[in-house]
């Protein structure tokens, strides 16, 4: 029987734990995907421990919270921060979804969050995927409203 193994350098290890907020009385832990092209570590699971009550409802919120006053070396992309442009996406506690649109009560199982980059794409950096593959695959399908009449000199 043929064995599988991923590559050393694949292999996800335990993070640091980062310490918790001083004075916080309601947290969720939050263990959260790293990875850096910049050195030759493998990927890693950060622990955080957010401040619900200093922090808003939504996953993104609590990203960007562990940004701005824990660790701002953790990459992520946002933008709109309501539903619209998709660049959030990420995986939420086993399930694809839009870190703006979903409550940190959503898929906070037991108290613990756990975010990973998109499955099945390259990694760039943290929970940034590479998304060269799905924009060449959107542009194949050319999805948008086609016409054989002329385009006008101005927006339809
Ligand atoms: Fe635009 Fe989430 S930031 S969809």
């Amino acid at each position: 029987m043929a064995e599988f193994n991923l590559p050393q350098n694949s292999r996800l290890v335990a993070g640091k734990t980062w310490p918790k907020p001083a004075g916080a009385a309601k947290l969720t832990e939050f263990k959260v995907y790293r990875w850096s092209p910049d050195d030759t570590e493998n990927p890693r699971t950060d622990t955080y421990f957010v401040d619900r009550e200093d922090c808003g409802p939504m996953v993104l919120d609590a990203l960007i919270w562990i940004k701005s006053k824990i660790d701002p070396t953790l990459t992520f992309r946002r933008s709109c921060r309501e539903g619209i442009c998709g660049s959030c996406a990420m995986n939420m506690d086993g399930k694809n979804g839009l870190a703006c649109t979903t409550g940190i009560d959503e898929c906070g199982s037991k108290g613990k969050v756990a975010i990973y980059p998109l499955p099945h794409m390259p990694v760039i950096k943290d929970l940034v995927p590479d998304l060269t593959q799905f924009y060449a695959q959107h542009a194949s399908i050319e999805p948008w409203l086609q016409t054989t009449t002329p385009a006008p000199e101005k927006e339809w």
